[in-house]
């Protein structure tokens, strides 16, 4: 019912809380019948940000489409995690629709960040997310296998990778299945990105930088760990507003990068 009215309000252009107070006092027979078809959509699980084009992430709209992933509310846990010390530029690896990286630059307009990804179309989203928002002369995009593509260090390296295992794909509900395989897992136990992400750390984060990744609920013991053993300090889990392991934060501490 509740995405019926998100349906109908989108088709009217029409915000949904006021759908109330605008709506006309009947659809023609062609906005009936787009109606319908829009029900059909999500009748058949398409998640509603694609049939809709977009999405609320920390109080800005993101366009989405099926070539990113949908924005989460618990990725907000790494909004809040990252705005809790200062940074002069950042490092978003996975970019997806850029809600992570495009978020940070508008919380901080005096920051500049560059967002990679191996997705070219996804690259191209975040380019238009990234115009609406007003941040895109902050902003750069590299296609770029995680750090394969990545020149310089950072103040703040951020990743929400693909993190789900091949057994957890079967049981994933139908909605999800619309989203880039890419965008989802890495494969096998899921665990491989953070391995990635935390052997090129090092060399990309200055002195002090910090490393925020989010991680599912359960892979906090083993994110942790594969942080601490490539060297790097105060290795901490943070909760989401759910109370679940979401985030796993670490620093960067040493001489230079190596
Ligand atoms: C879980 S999605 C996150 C997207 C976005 N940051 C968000 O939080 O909604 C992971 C992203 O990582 C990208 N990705 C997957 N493998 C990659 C790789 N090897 N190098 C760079 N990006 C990759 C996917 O294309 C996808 O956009």
């Amino acid at each position: 019912m509740r995405d019926a009215r998100r349906l109908l309000a989108h088709l009217l252009g029409i915000a949904a809380e006021r759908l109330v107070v605008d709506m006309p006092a009947g659809l023609s027979a062609a906005q009936e019948a787009e109606f319908a078809a829009l029900v059909a959509r999500r009748a058949a699980r398409e998640p509603l940000s694609h049939i809709t084009g977009s999405r609320l992430f920390y109080g800005r709209a993101f366009q989405v489409s099926a070539d990113v992933l949908d924005p989460r509310p618990e990725t907000e846990t790494l909004i809040e995690q990252a705005l809790q010390a200062p940074f002069r530029d950042v490092l978003d690896l996975g970019l997806g629709s850029g809600c992570v990286l495009l978020t940070l630059l508008a919380e901080r307009g005096e920051a500049t960040g560059v967002g990679a990804d191996l997705s070219p179309a996804a690259l191209q989203v975040a380019a238009g997310n990234a115009a609406d928002l007003g941040v895109a002369a902050r902003a750069s995009f590299v296609l770029s296998d995680w750090f394969d593509a990545i020149e310089g260090a950072f103040d703040l390296i951020v990743s929400n990778p693909p993190y789900i295992s091949e057994a957890e794909m079967a049981e994933l509900s139908p909605e999800v299945l619309h989203e880039p395989r890419m965008a989802l897992t890495p494969g096998g136990d899921g665990l491989s990105p953070y391995r990635v992400i935390a052997a090129g750390a090092g060399r990309h984060l200055r002195n002090g930088g910090r490393l925020l990744v989010e991680i599912g609920w359960q892979q906090g013991p083993a994110v942790q760990q594969i942080f601490r053993d490539a060297g790097l300090a105060q290795v901490q889990v943070h909760s989401d507003l759910g109370g679940k392991d979401r985030v796993v934060s670490a620093l960067r501490s040493g001489a230079s990068p190596g």
